[in-house]
This record gives structure tokens, sequence and C-alpha cells, in this order.
């Protein structure tokens, strides 16, 4: 059934109130506000759930947050990374654990999250090699800017499939497949569900112009980042579907992010080891321990 664009909004509030953000993560994002807040209210926090903290501290000491060995305890973890990467570790690991639940038609769960964890992994070093913007925000927008494939795998299954299909046939953009079969396509739906939901608007723009930024865009670094991100991990064959498609590859990344250095060989070299590096913190789908 075709549906539009206003019935699936309506659809996606739906889904916004069964996905509330968890108990724990919108805990911490208040202590986070409160000015009083210090290292001590987030031990406590955290160590209500032993489970996520093992979690946190074997991500923190991971080889990805260059503090191998050196995190015994969570105060630790709020000195030596700070509150912002804290957060960012905490999101990770509630986007996984929602993932894991996940049952899709067309979407390939294990795949999607490796794609997920590639373009965040990229956004954040790219930020850092350009010494420009929040790079914990860069991590973020890269690991949910496919947001909207999942959504539309759960709302709309039978659109969901009939596009990846008409893409694969056509070797056409998969936002194309989806412009034809639903009227809409998934950077939207991700930046319609970023908006409902209260996210940052920086963070939900960037993730509904992930296919289509522009550089003439006034505060377009983050939908820059994202854009460039995601074509370095498809280059680097780390795809959120089991299909080869077609990538749009222009306007080409040094227009969208000039002041990068490297070309687009040595790029995918060295991001390549920062991807398998996030990849080993957070853990595949595969395993159903972090
Ligand atoms: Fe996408
Ligand atoms: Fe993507």
């Amino acid at each position: 059934m075709r549906i539009d664009a206003e019935n699936f909004r309506q659809k996606l509030q739906a889904v916004g109130q069964t996905w509330s953000l968890p108990t724990l993560l919108a805990e911490f994002i208040q202590i986070s506000h409160r000015p009083s807040s210090g290292a001590a209210d987030f031990e406590r926090l955290i160590a209500r759930d032993p489970v996520v903290a093992a979690r946190i501290l074997k991500i923190a000491n991971s080889a990805y947050y260059g503090q191998s060995g050196k995190i015994s305890t969570i105060r630790q973890a709020v000195v030596l990374l700070g509150l912002n990467t804290l957060r960012t570790i905490l999101l990770g690991l509630s986007f996984r654990s929602t993932l894991l639940q996940m049952r899709g038609s067309s979407l390939d769960y294990r795949l999607f999250w490796r794609h997920s964890l590639a373009v965040a992994a990229a956004c954040r070093s790219l930020a850092r090699m350009l010494r420009k913007g929040n790079v914990e925000e860069a991590f973020l927008a890269g690991l949910l800017h496919d947001l909207g494939k999942i959504l539309l795998d759960q709302i709309q299954p039978f659109e969901a499939s009939q596009s990846l299909r008409q893409a694969v046939a056509e070797q056409t953009f998969l936002c194309t497949a989806e412009q034809a079969v639903l009227g809409y396509d998934h950077a939207q739906i991700g930046g319609w569900a970023g908006e409902l939901w209260n996210l940052p608007p920086a963070l939900w723009d960037a993730i509904a112009v992930h296919h289509t930024p522009s550089p003439e865009r006034k505060d377009g670094l983050l939908s820059a980042l994202v854009y460039s991100a995601n074509l370095l991990a498809h280059s680097a064959k780390i795809h959120a579907e089991k299909v080869s498609l077609p990538y749009a590859d222009s306007p080409a990344i040094e227009t969208m992010l000039p002041g990068l250095s490297h070309d687009l060989p040595a790029l995918l070299q060295f991001l390549a080891a920062d991807m398998a590096q996030a990849q080993n913190a957070y853990g595949s789908l595969e395993n159903s321990v972090a």
C-alpha cells in the first residue's frame, strides 16, 4: 500500500513512543546538563547496571579510544574520556541493543550495524583531521545517518524490499528507487524522525541530506562529514546491503570538505584501521555480548 508522507510521519510518531530513550541514557543526559553534577553522580548512575558498566569499561579501554588498559573505574572513564565521549559510548551501546532486537525483511541488521559504525568512525576521524566541529557529534551523526532504513523496514517492509529490488534491477541509487516506489526516501525519513524525536537540528539535517549535500549550505559541516564518510565506507566495501548498488560520488569529497590534505586512496587506508578499531570496541551484532 502506498502511503503519503504525512501518513508516514504519523506512523513514525507511534514508533517513537515505543523507541523512547533507555532510562539510563535519559538520566545521563539530565545529569550532564546539571551544573552541579560531578564524576560521582555518573559513577552512581552507571553502577546501577553492572552489565552496562562492564561494557562501558571494555569500550573505554579499547584501542579505539586510545586508553588501552588504563581505565578500571567509571570515575576514571569520566575523567580520562570526558562526558561527551561517555555519552557517545552509551548511545552506541543503546543503538546496538536496539538493533539486536530487530527482525527485518529487506535489511540485514548485522551489515547495517557494521556500516553505521564504519561511517561513524570515518566521520569522527574526518572531523579530527580537519580540526573542525565536535568529534562526538560527528560520530553520532554517522552512526544514525541511515536510521531511515530501519524505520522503512519496520513500517513499510514490502515497499522497502520493492525499492531494493528495483535499485538492483535498474542499477540505480537506492534513494531514486525509494522515491519511485514511495515518493520519499530513507534520508528524508531519518530527517523526519530526528525532528519528531527532538534530536538537535544540525543532526537531523545531516541525516536528511546525507545523499544530497551541497557545499553552499550554511552550517553544512556535519552533513558534509556524513556524506563523505558514507562514500568512504562504501569505497571500503562496508555496505549496509547484501547486494551491490551504485553510489553517487559527486560532489567530490575534496569539494565538500576543503582542507583535507589526503587523496582518496590515502584517506581510505587511514580510515580502514579506524573503522576496524571501532568494530573491535563496540563488537558486531553476531556476538550478543559486547
Ligand atoms: Fe543512506
Ligand atoms: Fe549509508
